[in-house]
């Protein structure tokens, strides 16, 4: 739930570190800080709690001297935002410099040892007791760096990722188990290595990286032969297999630099949501022989769970009603987080497919561990390569739509989508009236995503932003559009927003509904009858609606035309809502690329 990155090249440190953390800010933004190592072998260090832009004017994190450094953003699990508590964390003998993402489990335990043996700590972290552990390895106890090293991450229990560096020696090592880390390697022959959460932090010096297995430990080391003349080096261990030394492949990513940059847009959200008109289009791009070989595996499969969270998890419930429609396949659709539940119906010939669109959600990792141990078959539809999901899967759907940097899944729902409805009509056995439709949906994004109609939900958007409550409904596969198209708004707008199918309304939740209530109905061809006597409950007590569909009726207060596309009505009718959340968003003067308390990958349970 945090961003790191580390750097050791012939290049300053310092810029490289600050440009990284600004690329990885989406994943933790409480505190930050960065540390190097200075050519007296001296650690620099500046941290402190707030943003990382902010933190540098106070502070320039520029003057840190050294071509070697390490450097995070965090997102507060043990310990309160502080500057104590901020990374990186020292050994007590001060040669020692961590910075941490994810949980150890066993802190306090760890903790208690080291307190035993005098050791002190001046954080609440857990993080804190990493580089003390290592420094009793290595002066208690004599031993070397790496064997220190190693010997300390057998004895952690949870998920992490970890990057500490030595001031002595100017040697980094990264560990990854459960949670991300990616090692890049510097390109034309440049000698400069870097260790990441994410590959973006390091995009604009490499495109070669190294995705690390959980269990391995790279350790990068600087090999002075002058004062003028260094090189790098690196080795690979796997401190779960023996401690052996490993080899994994250097891939080139296809990722480039545009990518990961805001361009002419103020904000990654809505430069993301305005991508949508090609990534729903590379999305759909999949190999055909791929999907039909999963659509085989679903139709021989006894059970299907399909399984994910948040938008993820609403992309699953939504394509769930077209297995149903278009194959007649029963298709079980649960949140990763209540899997376990479900565990007893687990067999040797069950299939899961696991969405996520980082590939590194706790929650969808601790199901497909039980999965997986139950013998099952995993198929996963993911956005990042080489994450932990992708590694423990049978086979990956990627869905090829770049780096997704602001916090709020746009582009990746609307490929989730489109990936999930492509094997909905392989499994029908037909793929190419799916193919077609998507093709079909380019003009259609285009117009959605077009400057007129962003300035007309802007319009909408003044009015919703004084509003304390707004209501979402929808029936069948755009009851997940409603869900999602409230997770959009109150995740961002922190306005409370709450969706219902259409036909609960009744049931209950109608008695939220006053004058001027807001309510946005999704209406479809299939659904127009029962949806539109759903609306005009809402309007005759009042309600302010909001109609989005292919046709206008007169009871609308107001309303965003979406054409037709039948079964690819979700990919499209969501999209005025991303834009309205954003709006919401920056009208309230929130943030909409870093939502408060939220984080892009959410690796803690
Ligand atoms: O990376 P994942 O798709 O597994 O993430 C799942 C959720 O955490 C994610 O969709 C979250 O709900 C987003 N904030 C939605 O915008």
């Amino acid at each position: 739930m945090c961003g790191i990155i580390a750097y050791l090249g012939e290049d300053s440190a310092a810029p490289i570190l600050l440009e990284g953390l600004k690329r990885l800010e989406y994943r933790g933004y409480d505190s930050a800080g960065i540390l190097t190592v200075n050519d007296e072998s001296q650690f620099e260090l500046k941290k402190d709690v707030g943003k990382v832009l902010e933190i540098h004017e106070k502070l320039n994190f520029l003057d840190l001297n050294g071509t070697a450094g390490i450097a995070h953003t965090r997102w507060a699990t043990h310990g309160g935002v502080t500057q104590a508590n901020a990374h990186p964390h020292l050994s007590n003998n001060g040669r020692i410099a961590v910075i941490h993402n994810g949980i150890i489990e066993n802190y306090k335990e760890l903790r208690s040892k080291l307190t035993s043996q005098g050791f002190v700590f001046s954080s609440e972290t857990d993080t804190e007791v990493v580089p003390n552990l290592i420094e009793y390895w290595m002066r208690i106890k004599g031993l070397d760096l790496v064997e220190a090293v190693l010997n300390t991450f057998q004895s952690l229990e949870g998920n992490f990722a970890i990057v500490l560096i030595d001031r002595d020696s100017k040697t980094i090592i990264g560990a990854k188990n459960g949670s991300p880390l990616v090692l890049g390697v510097g390109s034309n022959g440049k000698n400069e290595y870097f260790l990441a959460s994410d590959i973006p932090a390091f995009l604009d010096r490499t495109k070669d990286v190294v995705y690390l297995y959980d269990g391995d430990m790279v350790v990068l080391r600087c090999d002075s032969h002058s004062r003028s003349k260094k090189s790098s080096s690196y080795q690979i261990y796997n401190f779960r297999d023996g401690r052996k030394i490993v080899t994994r492949p250097v891939q080139s990513v296809s990722w480039d630099m545009e990518h990961a940059a805001k361009g002419e847009f103020d904000h990654f959200m809505l430069k993301e949501i305005t991508e949508q008109v090609e990534t729903i289009q590379k999305a759909g791009a999949q190999d055909r022989e791929t999907i039909e070989d999963i659509a085989r595996r679903i139709k021989e499969a006894k059970g299907v769970f399909l399984i994910g969270c948040g938008s993820s998890f609403h992309a699953c419930l939504s394509v769930s009603y077209l297995f149903s429609k278009l194959a007649a396949f029963h298709i079980n659709t649960v949140l990763a987080s209540e899997f376990s539940a479900y565990e007893h119906f687990l067999k040797k010939d069950t299939l899961v497919i696991a969405v996520s669109q980082s590939g590194e959600t706790i929650d969808i990792l601790d199901a497909v561990r039980t999965a997986k141990q139950k013998g099952c078959q995993v198929i996963s539809i993911v956005n990042v390569m080489g994450s932990s999901l992708t590694q423990m899967s049978d086979k990956t759907l990627f869905l090829n739509v770049g780096p997704e940097i602001s916090v709020l899944s746009t582009k990746t729902y609307t490929a989730q989508l489109v990936v999930l409805t492509l094997l909905a009509y392989a499994l029908a056995g037909n793929l190419d009236e799916g193919l077609q439709r998507v093709k079909y949906l380019w003009n259609i994004v285009y117009n959605l995503t077009a400057a007129s109609t962003r300035a007309r939900i802007r319009a909408l958007a003044d009015r919703l932003s004084k509003s304390e409550h707004i209501f979402v409904i929808g029936r069948g596969s755009l009851y997940a559009t409603a869900l999602e198209a409230a997770l959009k708004i109150k995740e961002v707008s922190y306005i409370h927003a709450e969706a219902f199918a259409g036909g609960e309304l009744k049931h209950g939740p109608i008695s939220l509904i006053g004058k001027d209530t807001p309510c946005i109905v999704f209406v479809s061809k299939d659904t127009e009858k029962l949806i539109l006597s759903n609306a005009m409950e809402v309007k005759s007590r009042g309600g302010y609606l909001i109609g989005i569909g292919p046709t206008p009726i007169e009871s609308f207060d107001f309303f965003i035309k979406v054409p037709e596309t039948g079964e690819l009505n979700p990919v499209c009718d969501i999209i005025p809502i991303q834009i309205l959340a954003y709006q919401l968003a920056v009208i309230l003067g929130h943030d909409p690329d870093r939502p408060r308390n939220l984080a892009k990958s959410v690796t803690v349970r």
